[in-house]
């Protein structure tokens, strides 16, 4: 049997675990993980090191590997702190990327990268894939250019954009439902905004998604989000009658009132029609997620 060879980097993060863990169970499968900590969470993996903000270990690890797929699920992901630590944002989230990509096209590998709806300024979403990007802060500025630098560099590419992903993550920082499940029972009051909306999106249906993906090669940009558009507000309170929590707990406030060092595009969300339509992605219900979720972590 012929194995694929995929390259995952940033396979400690929130999605980067989800898609190693699958990957790892796929017997046609030869899997490289990468990020940036010594080791990886999850035992047993094949892992290395690998520094984004050098370009001699990129161009060292894929050349070691030949992959024929590159998921890069790595990204200074810190909305806020992108706006004081430019620098490091743009090496991470742009500079990074086009090493990855001039490593690739040695290899003919195809390079699979996740995008974000924080390219948009939220003033008329939801958007389609056709719609033109306006950043409002600077970490919509990286993931804007990381785009741009994947489009230019000539190699095969797929750029995935998602919003508000939440699921399972058994390392690292929690996600959005497990610290508000978290906050709630321990009687704790949570302020949420009313005023930004999103089709949040499960890690395991954007997993799907970059598998299909991979498996037909498909290029170009496609939008991966949930199935319904709500405000965070909505959100949280689904999660509470969910997991029967008490939702007095949960105060509505404006985007504004946090003071925020970064803007947040308000009305935003990504229409998937082009998905659903090339590679058959179908997201889950919301209230299936939560089923998983309390399954496989609320135990
Ligand atoms: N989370 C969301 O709501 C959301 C929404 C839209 C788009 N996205 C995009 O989706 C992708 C995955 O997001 P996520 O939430 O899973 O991110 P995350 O949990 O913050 O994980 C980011 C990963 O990047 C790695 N990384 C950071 N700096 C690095 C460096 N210098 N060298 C190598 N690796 C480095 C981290 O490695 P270590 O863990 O080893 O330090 C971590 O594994 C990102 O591209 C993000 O922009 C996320």
């Amino acid at each position: 049997m012929i194995k694929k060879r995929i390259l995952i980097i940033g396979s400690n993060g929130m999605l980067g675990q989800r898609l190693a863990n699958y990957y790892n169970e796929l017997p046609n499968v030869e899997l490289l993980c990468t990020s940036l900590e010594d080791e990886s969470y999850m035992p047993k993996l094949q892992y290395a090191k690998l520094n984004l903000q050098n370009k001699q270990e990129i161009k060292k690890t894929i050349g070691n590997f030949y992959p024929d797929i590159i998921i890069n699920s790595a990204a200074y992901t810190n909305v806020d702190k992108s706006e004081s630590e430019r620098e490091l944002a743009w090496n991470i989230n742009v500079t990074a990327v086009e090493h990855i990509a001039q490593a690739a096209k040695a290899f003919d590998s195809h390079v699979i990268h996740i995008s974000s709806d924080y390219i948009f300024d939220g003033l008329n979403g939801p958007y389609s894939e056709a719609d033109k990007p306006n950043p409002i802060g600077y970490y919509g500025r990286t993931k804007l250019a990381s785009e741009n630098a994947l489009k230019t560099s000539g190699v095969d590419n797929t750029i995935i954009r998602t919003n508000v992903l939440y699921g399972i993550a058994k390392y690292g920082r929690p996600d959005f439902v497990k610290w508000v499940v978290d906050s709630l029972s321990s009687g704790r009051e949570i302020n949420i905004v009313n005023d930004q909306i999103n089709n949040p999106t499960f890690t395991d249906d954007l997993v799907a998604a970059i598998n299909k993906i991979g498996e037909f090669k498909k290029l170009g940009v496609y939008n991966i989000g949930g199935p319904e558009f709500l405000s965070r507000f909505e959100f949280t309170i689904k999660i509470a009658g969910w997991f029967n929590l008490d939702k007095k707990l949960i105060k509505q406030i404006k985007t504004a009132e946090l003071n925020q060092p970064a803007a947040r595009p308000l009305k935003s969300g990504l229409i998937t029609l082009k998905a659903e339509s090339e590679i058959g992605y179908k997201p889950m219900p919301i209230e299936d997620t939560f089923r998983i979720m309390k399954n496989e972590i609320f135990k």
